[in-house]
């Protein structure tokens, strides 16, 4: 059985990771930068087991049972093909009762003569006349239905399968109650612990923490960490509070209203194991040349509180002035990775205190 995983465009290897780790799963295409990636797994059905695995993954956004792929094409003759494809994928086998569904299309790429409505509605057409032919009285839901068949074209293949993981992105973890402006996907935060190779136990901290987005997860993640929230604005660290909250955590995490550019008068020296943040890029909030004085006076003061060995994960839009920044403090950068943050591509760069 395959599935298609989609998450963060630039993370597809750490959803191969934790796939393998929850479903044992074998990567068989990673599209990477695409935010796709094609797993299989030994099993022949989905059943409760893998329902759970798979809701319970923090780094993918969807889960697909793959029943199709298909080269198409660009052209609009793709759509035939399309059509073809689905009535003979079997797709009828899984409109379990009340028998309504709803498609879901995405078109990924550029140069293709049609859109991702035709998909959709080309798709919708071959699921109807497929299931009626055999007898299934089937009818398009766009609201809960019982089956969301997903449909994408990414460049010239075609995929059809059917939606394990919902009609809401899996990054949508229910607790935010409070919207920072900037705030950061959770599943992007996750990856982040994963680069930073955190392990339980170990103080994490988040200097510039806004709505609380990395604190949270990783108090969800490791039970035994202490967790430290600081951000110099105390509206941000209400609504983090709030979320904190809502997320059933609030007491696992240290709240502080700060300045992080003085981290060394917030904290004790060599206190903090790893740093996970998302600091401003002076595109949304804040200007370029006070991004580079925050990023210097960030990075100056957390080589103090940090521990030998320590570790600091940032994503940035300035990767390489924070990479140069840090080697002039004496960090060792370990790594630098693009991915796709919002509208903008950004990138996370791992440090490390010798
Ligand atoms: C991109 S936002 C972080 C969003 C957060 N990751 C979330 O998911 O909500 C950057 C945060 O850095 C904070 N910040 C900027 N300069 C700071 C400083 N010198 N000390 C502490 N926080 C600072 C801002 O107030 C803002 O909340």
């Amino acid at each position: 059985m395959k599935l298609l995983l989609t998450t963060n465009p630039g993370l597809e290897d750490i959803a191969g990771i934790e796939c393998r780790e929850e479903l044992d799963c074998r990567v068989v295409e990673l599209r990477k930068g695409r935010g796709r990636l094609i797993v299989e797994l030994e099993s022949n059905g989905v059943d409760d087991y893998i329902y759970t695995k798979i809701s319970s993954m923090r780094s993918i956004h969807s889960a697909v049972l793959l029943l199709a792929t298909h080269k198409v094409g660009y052209s609009s003759r793709a759509l035939e093909t399309i059509y073809e494809v689905t009535v003979n994928s079997g797709i009828e086998n899984y409109l379990s009762y009340p028998h309504t569904f709803a498609v879901e299309s995405k078109r990924i790429g550029e140069g293709h003569e049609y859109h991702s409505m035709d998909i959709s509605r080309v798709v919708g057409q071959a699921v109807v006349d497929v299931s009626r032919s055999k007898g299934i009285p089937v009818a398009v839901r766009l609201n809960s239905p019982s089956v969301i068949v997903y449909a994408e074209v990414d460049d010239e293949i075609f995929r059809l399968g059917v939606l394990l993981s919902g009609e809401r992105s899996m990054h949508r973890r229910g607790y935010r109650v409070y919207d920072h402006p900037a705030a950061l996907k959770p599943s992007i935060a996750y990856s982040m612990f994963r680069i930073a190779g955190i392990t339980d136990g170990e103080v994490v901290l988040d200097p510039m923490c806004g709505g609380g987005t990395v604190a949270i997860e990783a108090a969800m993640l490791y039970e035994n960490s202490s967790i430290i929230c600081i951000d110099k604005n105390i509206e941000y660290i209400k609504g983090a509070i709030m979320n904190a909250l809502a997320a059933r955590v609030y007491n696992r995490i240290q709240f502080i209203v700060g300045d992080s550019t003085k981290l060394d008068k917030l904290l004790s020296h060599d206190s903090v194991d790893a740093v996970v943040s998302n600091p401003p890029y002076g595109i949304r909030m804040g200007s370029p040349g006070m991004v580079k004085r925050v990023y210097r006076g960030l990075l100056y003061s957390l080589y103090n509180v940090l521990s030998s060995g320590g570790r600091a994960v940032f994503i940035t839009t300035e990767s390489k002035y924070m990479a140069r920044t840090s080697e002039a403090v004496g960090f060792k950068v370990d790594h630098i990775r693009r991915v796709r943050h919002g509208d903008l591509w950004a990138s996370i760069i791992l440090i490390r205190k010798a």
